[in-house]
């Protein structure tokens, strides 16, 4: 394959970042920020973190109750007067497009700069490996809350999002060279995935389902939302501690790492503050002491006395355009190549066979 164009015309990609660069605050203040999910776990922590550093920060939860709490407590810690709280059901179509006309209502430029599309639930009772009735005449079907929520949800955000971002007056559009100390207000969709978005978890299969799902959505927003000037990034955290992990999780995961909701804050908040990082994704995991050889592999350094480095966030999906494995790097080689030697010509057959189409003439 030959080396990848910088910014390749299909994806818009920035090149790696720094992950472990402590992101410039200042470029978050007076920006207006609007959380899915934000009364809680990691959506608890972007509002604290932004609130702080003096952005609008408007959340949008079913969990009104924790929500306004929230909201009276930060105002009273920050000084922060632009702190809202809504309700959002991100199920309910009718629901979200208030909730982004709320957060519009409130905003003090009158647009939205990023959204973090961040509610989600795991299967509380997974239904898929344990199919109850199987052997009644009736069957009941699979409870897939999870994917109302997780996917159904994070698509209308998704949807509304780039129709709103595209209209955030004086805005920027995305563009990994500007100049962040110039590019205040900006266009940037920020999805939360999962580590079960890149690998299993058994027995949250409809989780990881949905979770792999928006991956596929960041995959190909990424090839797409510049087009309304909008940057689409991604995170994947491991095993963290919110209230999402339950009882029944920590106790399966008793002997293994757990993560910190912080370091997920901070990397959304390097995805948030830095306008320049365009179609990135990252996983973020517990934080761990490793060392990087001359071939680049990490690996985790288990003497406490030896040297190494504190690192919780790793890019992910970052190179898949050219990292992709072997077979759809040959297919998409191939049909590249097939393309390249139809040419025009090929094109504008193929533009006329699809109109004949179009028009019932073809035999
Ligand atoms: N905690 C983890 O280990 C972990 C790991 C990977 C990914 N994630 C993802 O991170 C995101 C945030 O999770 P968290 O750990 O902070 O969980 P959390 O349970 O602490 O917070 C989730 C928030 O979403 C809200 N919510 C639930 N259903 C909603 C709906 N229909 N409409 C609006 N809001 C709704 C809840 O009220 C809650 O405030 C989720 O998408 C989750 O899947 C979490």
């Amino acid at each position: 394959m030959p080396p990848a164009a910088k910014y390749p015309l299909a994806v818009r990609q920035s090149p790696t970042f720094d992950t472990n660069a402590v992101p410039d605050e200042t470029w978050i203040r007076d920006k207006t920020i609007v959380i899915t999910g934000g009364a809680s776990g990691f959506g608890e922590g972007f509002f604290r973190k932004w609130a702080a550093d003096g952005a609008t920060v408007v959340i949008g939860d079913i969990n009104t109750q924790r929500g306004d709490q929230l909201v009276r407590e930060v105002k009273k810690e920050t000084g922060n007067p632009d702190l809202h709280s809504f309700y959002c059901d991100v199920t309910d179509w009718q629901s979200q497009v208030q909730f982004f006309k709320d957060a519009i209502n409130v905003s003090p430029h009158g647009g939205i700069d990023t959204v973090v599309a961040n509610a989600g639930i795991v299967d509380a009772a997974p239904t898929i490996e344990t199919p109850r009735g199987l052997d009644a005449l009736n069957p009941p079907p699979p409870n897939l809350a999870v994917l109302d929520v997780n996917l159904k949800g994070v698509l209308y955000t998704s949807h509304l999002a780039l129709f709103y971002l595209a209209k955030n007056p004086q805005s920027a559009p995305a563009d990994p060279d500007c100049d962040p100390a110039k590019t205040f207000r900006d266009r940037h969709l920020l999805l939360m995935s999962s580590m079960a978005g890149i690998a299993p978890i058994p027995h949250q299969t409809l989780y990881a389902t949905s979770k792999h799902a928006v991956v596929g959505l960041y995959r190909n927003l990424r090839c797409s939302s510049f087009l309304h000037g909008v940057r689409t990034n991604l995170i994947c955290p491991y095993f963290m501690d919110t209230p999402l992990f339950t009882t029944t999780a920590r106790a399966l995961l008793a002997g293994g790492s757990m993560g910190n909701a912080e370091d997920v804050v901070e990397a959304a908040t390097r995805f948030v503050a830095d306008p320049r990082v365009v179609g990135r994704a990252v996983v973020v995991g517990p934080k761990l002491k490793v060392e990087q050889d001359s071939d680049g592999q990490w690996s985790l350094v288990d003497d406490q006395e030896k040297r190494g480095e504190e690192k919780a966030i790793w890019e992910v999906y970052a190179h898949d355009f050219e990292d992709t494995e072997i077979f759809t790097r040959r297919i998409v080689g191939i049909l590249n190549r097939a393309m390249e030697m139809k040419g025009w010509s090929g094109w504008l057959k193929d533009m006329f066979a699809a109109f004949k189409y179009g028009m019932g003439w073809s035999t």
